[in-house]
């Protein structure tokens, strides 16, 4: 069996692209419709109830799209608004977290892994509850980097100040003899280069953008939900306001092929406010 609709994929904003570019590259036979809260973002910095409210919103508007499942590209909301999404959505769903923490489970030799985010996501506990689900003896050492999603949204992926908030906020993580480190934020895999060159060969990166497209491959093949062989793929991208400079740096750095975008306008604005 195989199912033609398109795999709905949601973010806070841009960051998103990353999971995208991921899946893109892993099923090309597939069709993405992409929605970026840009409305909205960040959702990093506000509340579980907020960024829930938020999430539920987003996939309203995908199940519009009449997706066959729905790919949360964000760690904050994947953090705080999963569990409820899974239990009410009429179609599967999955998230960042999960995949990650299997993927730095696996990767640790010491049991000690670092995990870095937005605020939600590192408040929320959810990697540590995610990791010690799979092996309750390791040790976690997580912080929040508020600074990195602004460096990255202005293009400052390769620049001197990046590369010194990098090491104020990974320093410590490093001193405290973490061998694994879980990008826990989908816009950090743009700065993947510039983390392991500071972090040099002695910590091992956890992208969760590769391994959420793994486990959405997986699910499909377990729901029989994959596009017909043969079929092309493709990508349509709407966002909830007018796009940024940052559309154009996240499409530089994934060389991503992005069409024209559309607007959407978020549903039940009454709720948003
Ligand atoms: N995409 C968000 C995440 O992965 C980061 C941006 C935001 O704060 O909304 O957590």
């Amino acid at each position: 069996m195989s199912d033609p609709r398109p795999i709905g994929v949601f973010d806070s904003g841009i960051g998103g692209l990353t999971v995208v570019k991921a899946v893109r590259d892993l099923l090309p036979n597939e069709k993405i419709f992409y929605l970026g809260d840009t409305a909205r973002v960040p959702y990093g910095g506000k509340s579980a109830t907020t960024v829930q409210r938020y999430s539920l919103e987003m996939t309203e508007m995908l199940l519009g799209e009449d997706v066959k499942a729905i790919v949360i590209a964000c760690n904050s909301a994947s953090a705080v608004a999963l569990p409820d999404l899974k239990k009410t959505l009429s179609v599967p769903v999955i998230g960042v977290i999960l995949p990650g923490a299997k993927s730095a489970a696996a990767m640790t030799r010491n049991r000690r892994i670092g995990v870095i985010g937005t605020l939600a996501t590192i408040k929320s506990g959810a990697y540590e509850r995610a990791i010690h689900s799979l092996d309750s003896k390791i040790d976690i050492v997580a912080r929040p980097c508020p600074l990195l999603v602004p460096l990255i949204e202005e293009g400052w992926l390769d620049d001197e100040l990046t590369d010194r908030v990098i090491a104020r906020y990974l320093g410590p993580m490093v001193r405290e003899e973490i061998d694994t480190l879980v990008l826990g934020c989908t816009h950090y895999p743009l700065l993947a280069d510039v983390i392991a060159r500071f972090l040099k060969e002695k910590v091992k990166l956890v992208d969760s953008a590769r391994n959420c497209a793994t486990a959405l491959q997986d699910l499909l093949d377990r729901q029989s939900f994959r596009a017909p062989a043969g079929s092309s793929g493709g990508l349509q991208v709407a966002l909830t306001d007018a796009p940024d400079h940052f559309l154009r740096v996240a499409r530089e750095a994934l060389q991503l092929e992005i069409g024209e975008v559309q607007l959407r306008e978020v549903l039940h604005p009454a709720r948003a406010l």
